[in-house]
């Protein structure tokens, strides 16, 4: 159906910020989803329906047509690589930074450096430009861990206020990108489904606008 529209939106501390942008371009939840259990949620559109997923889910549903729309983390889209996506809005919420770490008032070794971070792809790349060699481990959370407990030297992961580092004797490096939530749309849907899906960017872009 071309007139049918699926949104994945990330779960978590996104979800919050997202909600109140997509109200105002018309798209409300009509269920209490802190009390369903359910994954896929009808809206006030009837042609529009959301899906509440992980974070690093939403590229490769979007990628895949599984969802028409998505709305992510800027960490998420580089780690994903960003392959059958359009991203045609920073929502400017879900703000930190995407950094290197490491223990406090050390020095990362001259050579060769081992590093923990759940962003394999993103950090591969990163210390690969910088003309650094670095055995990437991947690790699935609570990367500040892994410099304490010698598992690597330095850890590739995102820094708000700075206190989970500090809690951990831990200190920011290299800052390697300021991250916010995007909107990201499958290309063809783009193509296909433009006349749905252009409203919806310009009311969330206004939305966003109205907050800065
Ligand atoms: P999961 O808990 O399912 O493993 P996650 O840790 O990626 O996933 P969240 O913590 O909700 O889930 O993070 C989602 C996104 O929010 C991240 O990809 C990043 O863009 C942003 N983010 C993560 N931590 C922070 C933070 N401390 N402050 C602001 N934004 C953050
Ligand atoms: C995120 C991130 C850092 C922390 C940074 O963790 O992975 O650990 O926030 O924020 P800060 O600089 O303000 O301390 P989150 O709270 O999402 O926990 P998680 O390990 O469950 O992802
Ligand atoms: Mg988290």
């Amino acid at each position: 159906m071309t007139d049918s529209i699926t949104i994945a939106l990330s779960k978590g501390r996104i979800l919050e910020e997202t909600l109140p942008l997509l109200a105002e371009a018309g798209i409300e939840l009509v269920d209490d989803i802190k009390k369903s259990r359910k994954l896929v949620f009808p809206t006030t559109d009837p042609n529009v329906r959301v899906l509440i997923i992980r974070a690093t889910d939403v590229p490769t549903y979007v990628q895949y047509g599984g969802a028409d729309l998505g709305v992510t983390g800027k960490d998420v889209l580089m780690e994903h690589g960003g392959e059958g996506l359009y991203e045609p809005l920073d929502l400017n919420i879900s703000r930190c930074r995407l950094m290197t770490a490491g223990p406090k008032d050390q020095a990362p070794p001259a050579g060769r450096i081992k590093v923990a971070t759940k962003f394999v792809n993103l950090a591969r790349r990163y210390y690969s430009a910088q003309g650094r060699q670095a055995d990437i481990i991947k690790l699935y959370g609570a990367m500040e861990l892994a410099p304490i407990l010698g598992l690597a030297d330095e850890i590739v992961d995102i820094v708000d206020t700075g206190n989970t580092l500090k809690a951990n004797g831990l200190e920011a490096r290299e800052l390697i990108e300021h991250i916010s939530s995007r909107l990201v749309v499958n290309r063809a849907s783009m193509k296909m489904k433009h006349e749905k899906i252009n409203p919806i960017i310009e009311k969330m872009s206004a939305a966003v606008d109205r907050r800065r």
